[in-house]
């Protein structure tokens, strides 16, 4: 049986490769001879832990992860996480600092500020609109951490060199870009992402923790909130997302395999890109989001000169099999999310429309 599939540019949950999406459906009413699915054996069988550490195995290889980094299985979504890190990580009477770019940065630090921590906002972008990556911040050499966010999902952002924390751990949410390009590990002592955009679905967020951030980690948190917890347990303290951490596995194997491995990733990631923002760069309608030298790769943003072209581009983007196109509502204008699972062959696809489109809205 075949099936229509649409070209997926959807923002998150996103778009997963094809042969992840038929491997599932493959075994999923007999999972490696168990006669159930990966949803109904238990997280405490020899099964699940081959299929847990499998994954893991993966992530770290891909990360090119030193034994002083742990990776970490957690629910909550990056959501959950920007209240931990202040929980867990901050030194007393010592400040956090956090660079904003965006709603994202800008509910991490909410979250910080609610517990009453030192939050120092050492860069904006809020003047233009979050359009821009900040350049010039001083980072407090007593801080606790600098965190920042490595790609801002919603207007189209990306830090192409990552700040410099001179010594003080960085924390980065790279929920948008984590497993889309290689990065050097070492200077963070935390980075987290939940699955949904460019490696897995939706239920679980890996987090990458070094060794050292983990003595930080007060008595008094709740069990479920320690990092200590899931790392003491194996991501298994309670019952895990288990369904999305097999997910996980899949598409790291995909990524290993099939892509070759996140150079290999970012370059196709790259050429994806860039093959969008010349139809915008050459283009007398569409008009690009972000500020030239801080765009990414993973989510391109645009706007059509007047409200009414944007709607007919949507329209007639979704008529001819584009989905997910629409900008996030506090941007408005269109948005081309281009995690890794979305093809070369998409993005050459939707690159035509848009010029065909051009040239019939010119011609009126
Ligand atoms: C950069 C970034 N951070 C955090 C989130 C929120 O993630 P979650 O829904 O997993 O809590 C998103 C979701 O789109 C995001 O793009």
């Amino acid at each position: 049986m075949t099936h229509k599939r649409v070209h997926n540019f959807n923002p998150g949950p996103a778009a997963l490769p094809l042969p992840v999406l038929k491997e599932i459906q493959e075994e999923f009413l007999d999972f490696h001879g168990s006669g159930m699915s990966i949803t109904e054996i238990s997280h405490r069988s020899s099964l699940f832990e081959e299929t847990i550490d499998d994954a893991l195995a993966r992530a770290r290889r891909l990360l090119k992860l030193s034994d002083d980094f742990h990776v970490l299985f957690m629910q909550g979504g990056a959501s959950l996480q920007f209240c931990m890190i202040p929980m867990n990580l901050t030194f007393p009477g010592r400040p956090a600092d956090y660079i904003n770019t965006g709603v994202w940065s800008t509910k991490a630090i909410k979250e910080a500020q609610i517990q009453g921590k030192d939050v120092r906002i050492v860069a904006t972008s809020e003047d233009r609109n979050f359009s821009y990556i900040p350049t010039e911040y001083t980072v407090d050499e007593q801080a606790s951490y600098v965190h920042f966010t490595s790609n801002n999902t919603i207007v189209g952002t990306q830090w192409q060199r990552f700040p410099d924390g001179g010594g003080v751990p960085l924390i980065s949410d790279m929920s948008s870009d984590l497993m889309s390009r290689p990065i050097d590990v070492k200077p963070f002592g935390l980075i987290y992402a939940g699955a949904q955009k460019n490696f897995g679905t939706a239920g679980v967020t890996m987090v990458i923790i070094r060794e050292d951030m983990l003595k930080r980690v007060p008595d008094n948190v709740p069990t479920m909130l320690k990092y200590t917890t899931t790392r003491d347990n194996k991501s298994l303290f309670n019952t895990p997302p288990t369904f999305a951490i097999y997910v996980i596995g899949l598409v790291l194997t995909w990524l290993e395999g099939t892509i070759g491995g996140l150079k290999e990733m970012e370059k196709i990631n790259r050429q994806k890109a860039s093959l969008i923002y010349e139809v915008i760069d050459n283009s007398e309608i569409y008009q690009g989001i972000a500020e030239h030298n801080s765009r990414s790769t993973m989510n391109v943003t645009f706007r059509l000169p007047n409200e009414k072209l944007g709607q007919r581009f949507l329209a007639e983007a979704m008529r001819n099999g584009f989905h997910g196109l629409k900008g996030h509502r506090s941007v408005g204008g269109c948005r081309a999310s281009l995690y890794n699972a979305v093809t070369l062959d998409s993005v050459r696809t939707l690159a035509a429309f848009m010029r065909e489109f051009e040239e019939k809205s010119l011609r009126g």
